[in-house]
């Protein structure tokens, strides 16, 4: 997979089922009638969504994706969803280490490893989220603390990473209203390339899409994707809207 312009919503826990029919209706037919620049859309739902949500945007361009994997491949683990059950449903993408299920659900950057790992088993294509806090930026550690998520990687592949996506989202900025400048956030765009870099090889690096998040909306999509290493955006609160996440798609 080399470069692409993604526009990815994650619905977190948002919408009924009849609510997410709606919404994903309507992205389907703006993004079917509009000019969307070349745009990928991405959207997350719940996975109470997802069997119906896949069957709705076939025959579209929309990829849908779970925003968990459980690391397992089955078992005795009660309310988690395995790699197979999604791919038998026809997923192709989950999210991996979301910083709310970091905080709240204590996902580390190891069980992220395995759940990136059983995923790309799978052929299910990972979007793996970091980011620093405001307490980790404000004592400069963000870098260091992005270069540790990262680490999460180092068991893949060239191949293997070559199918990941990255969505840097730092904490501060998510469900705040408070962006990430397009420069701030391209700073750590492309420190994450030189690290990956070497980790793995100058090409992978380059190779990768990565996306920003945290408070991305349709005023300030345009500066971030003008940006030379920002790829594209994971959005939360504005992907809740069809008018807004289609025109953030159309920034590119
Ligand atoms: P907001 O766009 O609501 O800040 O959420 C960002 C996010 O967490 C996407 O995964």
């Amino acid at each position: 997979m080399s470069r692409k312009k993604i526009a990815a919503g994650n619905w977190k826990m948002h919408k009924t089922f009849q609510e997410g029919q709606g919404l994903a209706q309507e992205i389907r037919t703006m993004a079917n009638t509009e000019v969307m620049n070349g745009a990928t859309i991405l959207i997350f739902p719940p996975y109470i969504h997802l069997q119906s949500l896949v069957r709705q945007m076939e025959g579209s361009d929309i990829g849908v994706g779970a925003q968990n994997i459980h690391d397992k491949e089955q078992g005795a683990y009660t309310g988690e969803v395995s790699a197979s059950m999604l791919t038998s449903i026809g997923v192709r993408y989950t999210l991996v280490g979301h910083s709310e299920r970091r905080q709240y659900y204590n996902e580390t950057n190891e069980s992220c490893a395995a759940k990136i790992s059983i995923a790309l088993k799978h052929g299910i294509i990972p979007v793996y989220c970091i980011g620093e806090t405001l307490a980790e930026r404000e004592s400069q550690a963000h870098f260091k603390i992005v270069e540790q998520q990262l680490s999460a990687l180092s068991g893949l592949s060239r191949e293997q990473l070559a199918n990941c996506i990255i969505a840097y989202e730092p904490v501060w900025a998510i469900g705040t209203g408070v962006t990430a400048s397009a420069e701030q956030a391209n700073e750590m765009h492309a420190h994450i390339r030189s690290v990956l870099s070497g980790m793995f090889d100058e090409a992978s690096a380059e190779g990768i899409s990565i996306l920003y998040g945290g408070s991305v909306k349709p005023d300030n999509a345009k500066s971030l994707f003008s940006m030379p290493d920002i790829d594209g955006a994971l959005i939360g609160g504005a992907s809740l809207a069809s008018r807004d996440f289609i025109d953030i798609a159309k920034s590119f």
